[in-house]
C-alpha cells in the first residue's frame, strides 16, 4: 500500500497543453458563454470578460501552474508545504469540485450522450421542449420532490463514469495525455465544421448581429461583471486544484507564463468562436419560424437541449449529421474536463495516502457514480441549478480569495515569481505580486459581497429559502467539513 511510485510526467509539452486546454474547454464554453454574452450586452460583454481574464484569470493560472510546478504536488500537499494550517484549503478545492461540480457535470455529459444517440433519428420530434423536460427528465414540481432516477439517463451516466474511470485509471501519460491528444484536435475540427456550416445558413447574419452587437449600457450593471468573473473561474478550471496537479507533472524546465497565457486565450477564443455557430443557428431558426430572436433564444440548458434540437430539425440537409456532431462535441468537451477534476482529487489522495491509483480511481468513480444519481432524478435539474450556483458563486470565488492571501502573503508571491522566472523563458514582471496580493483578492471580495447582497435581497432562482439553504449552502458547508477531516488525517509516508 505504501510504496511510492515515481511522480508521473507529461511525455510531451503538447500533451500538457492539450490536457490543460481540455480541462478549461468544457460544457461551460459551448452553452454557458454564448448565452451570457447575449444577455449581458452582446459584444460589450467581451470587455468585462477580458478584464476578468487579465485581472484574475491569467494571474491565478500563473499562480497555480507555478505552485504545482515548484512543489511537485497536488493542491492539498502544496498548500500544506506552505503552511500546515492551510492544507484544508487544498482539500476543500478538490472536494467541492469532486463531490459537487463533477457530480452534476457528469449528468449533463450523460444528457449530451443521450442526445447524441437521439440525433440519429431526431427523436425529440416537433416539440423538443416537451421531449426534454417532460419525457426525458420527467421533471418534478420542485427540489423537494426528488422522484425516481430517470432510466434513460442512467445508461448514459454509467457509460460516462466508465469512460472517466478508464482514462484516469490509466494514469497521466497513458490515460489523460493520450485521451486529450485525441480529444482536442477532434473537438477543434468538429467545432470548425459546425461553425462554418452554421454561419452559411440563411438568417445567420441576423443571429450574429444580435450576439455581437454591443450594448454598452449593460456594463453599468454589477451583475454583468459578476457573471464575467465567475465564468472566468469556471471556464479556466481555476481553484479546482486541477492546474496545480497538472503542473506538478511538468518537467523541470517549464514555460509557466507562456503556457498560462496560451491556455487562457485559447479557451476564451474557443468560447467566442463557438458562440458564432450557436447564434448563427438561432438566427436561422428565428428566420425559418418567423419568430423574433428573443423568443428563440433560451438560457444555458434550454439552449443546448431545446433550442438547438429545434433548430437541427429545421435544417434543410444533413440535419442528423449536424445533431450527431454537435452533441459529440459536447460529450468530448465535457469528458476532457471531468477527467481533469477526477485527476485533481485522485492525485491528492495518492500524494497524501499513497494508495495505488487503480484502487483510488475505482473507489472514487463508484462513489461519484452513486452521488451523481441525485442529479439524475426527476428533481435533479433543480438540485443541479442550486448546487452549481453555490459552488461557482461562493466556493470558487472564496477559494480564489484565500488562495491569493495564502500565496501572496504567507508564502510570498515574489518567491514563487523567482521560481517561475528561473525555469521559464517569459519573464514575469513584479506587478504580478501586486496583482496576487491586492488586485485579484480585492476584485474577488467585491464580487463576493455583491453576490451575497443579491442573495439576501431575494433567494436564488425564486426557490424557497429552505431549498437554497439546505441544498446550496449546506452542500458547500459539508464540503468544508470533509476538507477539515481529510486535512486532519495523518498521511502515510
Ligand atoms: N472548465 C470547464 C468548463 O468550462 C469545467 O466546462
Amino acid at each position: 500500500m505504501k510504496d511510492t511510485p515515481p511522480r508521473p510526467q507529461w511525455q510531451t509539452h503538447i500533451g500538457f497543453i492539450s490536457a490543460a486546454v481540455g480541462s478549461a474547454i468544457g460544457l461551460g464554453n459551448i452553452w454557458r458563454f454564448p448565452y451570457l454574452c447575449y444577455k449581458d450586452g452582446g459584444g460589450a460583454f467581451l470587455i468585462p470578460y477580458f478584464v476578468a481574464l487579465l485581472l484574475v484569470g491569467v494571474p491565478l493560472m500563473i499562480l497555480e501552474l507555478g505552485l504545482g510546478h515548484k512543489l511537485k504536488s497536488s493542491a492539498p500537499i502544496s498548500f500544506a508545504s506552505v503552511s500546515k494550517n492551510w492544507e484544508w484549503l487544498g482539500w476543500w478545492q478538490v472536494i467541492f469540485v469532486n463531490f459537487g461540480i463533477v457530480l452534476y457535470y457528469s449528468v449533463i455529459i450523460a444528457w449530451c450522450l443521450s442526445f447524441f444517440f437521439f440525433s440519429f433519428d431526431l427523436s425529440w420530434g416537433s416539440d423538443p421542449d416537451t421531449f426534454f423536460f417532460k419525457q426525458f427528465l420527467s421533471m418534478s414540481k420542485g427540489p423537494f420532490e426528488i422522484g425516481n432516477v430517470r432510466s434513460p439517463i442512467l445508461v448514459s451516466l454509467a457509460l460516462i463514469w466508465f469512460l472517466n474511470w478508464l482514462i484516469v485509471t490509466l494514469g497521466v501519460e497513458k490515460g489523460l495525455e493520450r485521451a486529450n491528444k485525441i480529444f482536442i484536435p477532434v473537438l477543434f475540427f468538429i467545432t470548425f465544421v459546425l461553425v462554418l456550416w452554421s454561419i452559411r445558413l440563411p438568417g445567420a447574419k441576423e443571429g450574429l448581429s444580435v450576439y455581437l452587437k454591443p450594448d454598452f449600457s449593460r456594463l453599468k450593471d454589477i451583475k454583468v461583471w459578476m457573471d464575467a468573473f465567475s465564468q472566468i473561474f469556471f471556464t479556466l478550471s481555476l481553484c479546482f486544484g486541477i492546474m496545480i496537479a497538472y503542473a506538478s507533472y511538468l518537467p523541470r524546465k517549464a514555460k509557466i507564463v507562456r503556457d498560462s497565457v496560451t491556455i487562457g486565450f485559447a479557451n476564451c477564443f474557443f468560447s467566442i468562436f463557438t458562440g458564432l455557430g450557436v447564434f448563427s443557428v438561432l438566427g436561422y431558426m428565428a428566420q425559418s419560424t418567423g419568430k423574433p430572436f428573443n423568443e428563440v433564444v433560451t438560457q444555458s440548458i434550454g439552449l443546448a437541449f431545446v433550442a438547438y434540437p429545434k433548430a437541427i430539425s429545421l435544417l434543410p440537409v444533413f440535419s442528423k449529421v449536424f445533431g450527431i456532431l454537435f452533441f459529440a462535441s459536447l460529450v468530448i468537451a465535457g469528458l476532457s474536463s471531468s477527467i481533469s477534476i477526477l485527476e485533481a482529487f485522485t492525485s491528492s489522495i495518492i500524494d497524501k495516502f499513497h494508495y495505488p491509483r487503480k484502487v483510488v480511481v475505482s473507489v472514487v468513480c463508484i462513489v461519484c457514480f452513486f452521488g451523481s444519481l441525485t442529479f439524475a432524478t426527476q428533481g435533479g435539474l433543480f438540485w443541479l441549478d442550486i448546487v452549481d450556483h453555490f459552488i461557482t458563486s461562493y466556493g470558487l470565488v472564496l477559494a480564489g480569495i484565500l488562495e491569493c492571501l495564502l500565496i501572496g502573503w504567507v508564502y510570498k508571491a515574489s518567491l514563487l515569481r523567482e521560481h517561475i522566472n528561473t525555469v521559464g523563458i517569459w519573464r514575469l514582471p513584479s506587478i504580478w505580486d501586486y496583482s496576487i496580493k491586492f488586485i485579484t483578492p480585492f476584485v474577488l471580495i467585491i464580487i463576493l459581497i455583491s453576490t451575497l447582497l443579491k442573495e439576501f435581497a431575494a433567494p436564488y432562482g425564486n426557490y424557497s429559502p429552505l431549498a437554497v439553504i439546505v441544498i446550496g449552502r449546506d452542500w458547500l458547508i459539508l464540503t468544508i467539513i470533509l476538507a477539515f477531516i481529510f486535512a486532519s488525517r495523518r498521511g502515510h509516508s
